[in-house]
């Protein structure tokens, strides 16, 4: 384990395994309609992407989007689109990939962006779920773990940049913060 980590909240095996359980519940749900269009939120999602197309028994294509306007721990309001997709999505459902919903503003502002893009229809599927930060009414349709509120990085997140390449999700010691 990582010397900075204090503790582990969701292993790597966890993940994994619960990523083949959405795997095979996104499968069902876009049976029909045929695969939705992932569109990767940047930097943060892209380890749960990549654990999560190899078990989508679909042909999958993505894009990524960078909307980021987060800084340090606490999420901010104003939120910029700095990255946008190169894939028209007019028509299409896509399946917006997030690694963790919090007050909830991105996923509101980006959702509200791709359906004034002509998308078909956008549903969420987020690595972790912090419900009581909850500031918007916004909610994932696929979600992999539900935690507190406690700031968490690794698989994807971030605290000031680093930490991203942990294989598990785990919390800082305090003295990272001083
Ligand atoms: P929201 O707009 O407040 O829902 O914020 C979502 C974004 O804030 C996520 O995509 C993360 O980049 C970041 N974020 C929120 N909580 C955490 C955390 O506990 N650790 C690292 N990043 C976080």
């Amino acid at each position: 384990m990582h010397p900075l980590i204090k503790k582990v909240l969701v292993t790597e095996e966890e993940i994994i395994s619960r990523s083949k359980e959405l795997g095979k519940e996104i499968k069902k749900d876009y049976e029909n309609e045929g695969a939705p269009l992932l569109v990767a939120l940047l930097r943060g999602s892209v380890p749960f992407l990549a654990e999560l197309i190899k078990h989508i028994d679909m042909d999958i294509q993505y894009d990524f989007m960078d909307v980021s306007s987060y800084e340090g721990t606490e999420s901010l309001g104003d939120i910029r689109i700095l990255k946008d997709l190169d894939t028209s999505v007019k028509g299409l459902n896509i399946l917006l990939v997030e690694d963790i919903v919090d007050t909830g503003q991105t996923l509101r502002t980006v959702k509200n962006l791709l359906m004034s893009k002509g998308a078909k229809s956008v549903k969420v599927v987020t690595l972790l779920d912090k419900p009581s930060r909850r500031v918007v009414d916004v909610q994932a349709e696929y979600i992999g773990f539900e935690i507190e509120n406690e700031f968490v990085v690794g698989f994807g997140l971030d605290f000031n940049q680093l930490y991203r390449n942990l294989p598990y999700v785990g919390v800082l010691k305090d003295e990272c913060y001083k």
